[in-house]
């Protein structure tokens, strides 16, 4: 039998890269309790028709990249691929509505999706997402793009843009549709085939195409922008007013469509430059219709996600890893003193000292190398003639200085170091 292996599109994270996971995800939620956000924690499989009703028929996601089977009851369920739709059941279910005021949630965990695995993208890949019900205001708009920007920023992230768009609202995108249908018609055998088959089932997304020929169709098609109402211009250019007001800079992109078909108003999606193809960090919008579609009260919200697997790219451009900081190593030899090296490890836990004790039985030299590789700031070495004088021996790595102590004065004497 061949050797077993992780799966196609998902991948182990071990250290040292897990510090940076666990670098990110320590602001990102101090950057969300700042911002009264609340946690929310949704499954990781939901029915099928959660996402096909949620997300659209017509979407790539649901068309080809959900990870759906039967359950030994015959249901159909599906790994998430994203986490709005899982949380806009849960405000339903739970009667979030009814709490009135405005929600703000945030999520964080895997998200899986059939596609061709490449630098930045995974089948099982991981968001940390922000979900704001009960506002149309642009001020929630703005407020969640602010969020997003200032953890980016935290992190130390620069060479970022906010693209920014309105797709309008489920009316105004009637006549664009029409419009856009009209428009590429007379193009279609120069479509790419994807883009023929959206023609009728989601013409915006044509102009999503990374197809050459394609592209260079959808330069002279008509603008959203032209087809918006007055309440969505006015929307948007509420949305553009705070954002400037904040000093975050964008750039307006009417050809920003997104992946999923729930967007109303305002969509934006922030870029990296220093990614390659897979370049959006994080993605997101308004989407006032899907509470009412999925069977609630008409509750506007607004939301965003940020994959990832690409912000630890970007962060391990910028940073060398962080590390797993160790206080005290404890080497002991010796039956009399492995038995003892425990407790005193326990108490120099107990009092908030890191402390890795070495278990491996081997020599001492070889104990001491490995606390200097664990860079550790002290060895706290333990013999049979320590132990016969209840004391222990620390050795300071960075000078080499060797001082007793007796050990019930063990974390005192730390604490004053
Ligand atoms: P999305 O644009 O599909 O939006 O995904 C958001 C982000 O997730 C992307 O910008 C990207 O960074 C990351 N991502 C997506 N697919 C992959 C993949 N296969 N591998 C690695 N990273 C990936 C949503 O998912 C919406 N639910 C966002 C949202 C929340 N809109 C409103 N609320």
């Amino acid at each position: 039998m061949s050797s077993l292996q992780v799966t196609r599109g998902t991948r182990d994270i071990t250290a040292p890269e897990i510090y940076y996971w666990q670098q990110l995800e320590t602001t990102a939620r101090q950057i969300l309790q700042q911002a009264a956000y609340t946690e929310i924690r949704t499954p990781i499989f939901e029915a099928t028709e959660l996402f096909s009703r949620g997300i659209g028929e017509a979407t790539d996601i649901v068309g080809k990249e959900m990870y759906t089977f039967n359950d030994r009851g015959d249901r159909s369920l599906t790994l998430r691929p994203e986490g709005t739709a899982g949380v806009a059941r849960s405000y339903i279910e739970n009667g979030l509505f009814a709490q009135g005021g405005v929600q703000r949630l945030w999520y964080m965990g895997a998200m899986f999706r059939y596609e061709r695995p490449q630098a930045g993208r995974q089948r099982q890949f991981h968001q940390l997402g922000v979900e704001v019900l009960g506002s149309a205001d642009a001020r929630a708009d703005a407020e969640a793009i602010a969020i997003a920007s200032d953890f980016l920023q935290a992190l130390g992230l620069t060479d970022l843009v906010v693209d920014l768009n309105s797709v309008g609202s489920a009316e105004d995108r009637v006549n664009y549709r029409q419009a856009l249908v009209d428009y590429f018609t007379p193009f279609i055998d120069d479509l790419d085939a994807d883009s023929r088959d959206r023609l009728t089932r989601n013409p915006l997304r044509i102009l999503d195409s990374k197809d050459k020929r394609t592209q260079e169709i959808c330069q002279d098609a008509p603008s959203i922008l032209d087809y918006l109402s007055t309440d969505s211009q006015e929307h948007f250019a509420k949305v553009q007013l705070l954002l400037s007001d904040l000093q975050i800079s964008y750039r307006l992109n009417p050809r920003l469509v997104r992946g999923l078909d729930y967007y109303t108003r305002t969509a934006f999606e922030i870029q990296s430059t220093a990614l390659g193809a897979q370049s959006a960090v994080c993605g997101g919008g308004r989407y006032d219709r899907l509470i009412a579609e999925l069977g609630g009260a008409d509750v506007p919200a607004v939301g965003w996600a940020i994959g990832l697997e690409r912000l630890v790219i970007l962060l391990q451009q910028i940073a060398t890893a962080p590390k797993a900081n160790v206080d005290f190593y404890i080497v002991s030899r010796g039956e009399a003193a492995e038995i003892k090296s425990l407790a005193i490890a326990q108490i120099l836990r107990k009092a908030g000292f890191v402390t890795e004790l070495d278990i491996t039985g081997s020599k001492f030299d070889k104990q001491l190398k490995r606390a200097s590789n664990a860079e550790a700031k002290a060895a706290i070495i333990i013999g049979d003639a320590e132990i016969a004088a209840a004391q222990v021996q620390i050795k300071w790595l960075a000078t080499g200085d060797q001082e007793a102590i007796a050990i019930a004065d063990l974390v005192t004497h730390l604490q004053s170091n």
